[in-house]
């Protein structure tokens, strides 16, 4: 590892979440975002939620690009991702009232899916439902352990999984039905005629065609003002030189095909789902950029082998402020998976990868890494291919030594203590992919840029 002497242009990036999201991608985007001028969002909507602190500011995204604070920087919502109107109207006015106008700086593909009210309720009520059941033991809501069979996922409630599911059976509502009232009335009738069924079910009353016409009519003028073709504005910005950033939410192990389904989001977080969910081809992109803790967390239900359950994983919680930024929900933590981040390499192959969080390490006797996994007496090096055996398998965690130094002023490698050296080191030897960024801190400035030396 080398500290990095050039820092200029991005090229077309990919910057993905290489764990269970939350990895600290707001913050290398805004980093990164002063090399682009553009700034893509392609899946996912306001279930994530992407912190940047700036000079003493604190901002939290969930639908707008995190290269907003730049004001040179174009952000753009590809057709991949799910809009909830409100949610980005609010997120619009809310950066007006701290001085940030996004003017016409914000564009919008016409196909990307609107987040109905209904979806909202559907979420929300198959997510009660399942948990009620969990409860009682109601045979349909999956009994048992709160693992494998567990019905509830632990969604975020903000309506992702049934705008998804309707995109997918062509039954959604996209942005630019909003300018053909008619055309959208169709749609919705389409649309409630089923999910009415669906909410019923739940005890949930019908949403009438008229009211959810009338409220997302009121958004159409809003969206004229920022629609265009977002892959064809990709295209002209790189032809020129600017630098394009498409920012991931969520991450690897939350990708709807590669993540530890059902446990996972409907989208495809994926550095594969940059290109279908912005519409540019994958002969693009020059750059992956995963990102990762320098430990690992999970917010919601499901698998994750390195958890700790004991008081090392509440320091964790305590000493790296783990809780959501979308729901305030307390993240689960382990110690960080190497197993896990080498198949996020391959899946996304990852070009390089940023470490995050190194700092809240730092005070631990030992830190924990997990290269392989016990499954029936075996060692594997790989992540098992069948969901089945990855609830069987246990983490195997070697003990490397820790570091008591505070490394948060540290802005190049020598400044940082031999242990976290060690630490990255194994990291990048182990997953075969080399570190280019770690963070050191919540603030923009608080991160060490590296060479892309080959790992
Ligand atoms: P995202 O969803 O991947 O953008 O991540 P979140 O914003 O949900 O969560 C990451 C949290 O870690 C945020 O509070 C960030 O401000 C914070 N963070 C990011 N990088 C670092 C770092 O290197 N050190 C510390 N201490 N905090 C960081
Ligand atoms: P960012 O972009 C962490 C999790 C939820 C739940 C599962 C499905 O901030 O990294 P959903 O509402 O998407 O249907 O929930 O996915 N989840 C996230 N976890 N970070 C996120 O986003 C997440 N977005 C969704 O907790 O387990
Ligand atoms: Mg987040």
């Amino acid at each position: 590892m080398t500290d990095a002497t050039d820092t200029s242009g991005v090229g077309i990036a990919v910057l993905v979440g290489a764990q269970w999201g939350d990895e600290g991608k707001g913050k290398l985007v805004d980093l990164l975002a002063e090399r682009a001028e553009l700034v893509v969002r392609y899946q996912g909507g306001n279930n994530a939620g992407h912190t940047i602190v700036h000079a003493g500011e604190t901002f939290a995204f969930h639908l707008i690009p995190s290269g907003v604070l730049h004001e040179g920087t174009t952000c753009a919502l590809g057709n991949g991702v799910v809009i909830d109107a409100m949610v980005l109207r609010r997120e619009v006015e809310g950066l007006l009232e701290r001085g940030i106008d996004i003017g016409d700086r914000l564009v919008v593909s016409p196909h990307a899916h609107l987040i109905m009210p209904y979806h909202v309720a559907l979420d929300e009520a198959r997510e009660m439902a399942a948990i009620a059941g969990e409860r009682t033991g109601h045979p349909s809501a999956g009994v048992g352990t709160p693992g494998k069979d567990s019905a509830a996922i632990g969604t975020t409630r903000r309506g992702i999984g049934p705008c998804y599911a309707d995109k997918t059976a062509r039954r959604g509502v996209r942005v630019e039905d909003l300018f053909d009232p008619e055309h959208l009335r169709s749609r919705l009738e389409i649309a409630l005629s089923e999910t009415n069924v669906l909410l019923a079910h739940y005890g949930h009353e019908g949403f009438s065609v008229d009211a959810v016409l009338d409220g997302a009519m009121a958004h159409a003028d809003f969206f004229r003002r920022y629609v265009a073709d977002v892959g064809l504005l990709i295209d002209r910005t790189a032809a020129r030189g600017g630098g394009v950033l498409l920012e991931g939410a969520q991450g690897t192990l939350l990708d709807i095909d590669h993540g530890t389904y059902p446990f996972v989001t409907s989208s495809s977080p994926v550095a594969g789902g940059a290109c279908a969910g912005s519409g540019i081809g994958p002969t693009r992109i020059d750059r992956v950029i995963g990102v990762a803790k320098a430990y690992a967390t999970r917010v919601g239900a499901g698998p994750f082998p390195t958890e700790l359950f004991d008081a090392t994983g509440d320091q964790l919680v305590e000493r790296g402020g783990e809780f959501g930024t979308t729901t305030g929900r307390r993240r689960r933590c382990g110690w960080i998976d190497l197993v896990a981040l080498r198949r996020a390499a391959r899946v996304n192959g990852l070009t390089e990868l940023a470490i995050t969080k190194l700092d809240v390490l730092s005070g631990f006797e030992h830190v924990g890494v997990c290269d392989r996994y016990e499954l029936d007496g075996e060692l594997l090096e790989e992540f098992p291919a069948l969901a089945a055996d990855l609830y069987r398998a246990s983490a195997e965690i070697e003990l490397l030594p820790g570091w008591s130094e505070d490394v948060s002023a540290a802005r190049s490698l020598d400044e940082l203590p031999a242990a976290a050296r060690a630490l990255l080191d194994r990291i990048e030897a182990s997953v075969g992919v080399p570190v280019t960024f770690i963070g050191v801190g919540q603030d923009r400035a608080a991160v060490l840029e590296l060479a892309a030396t080959p790992a």
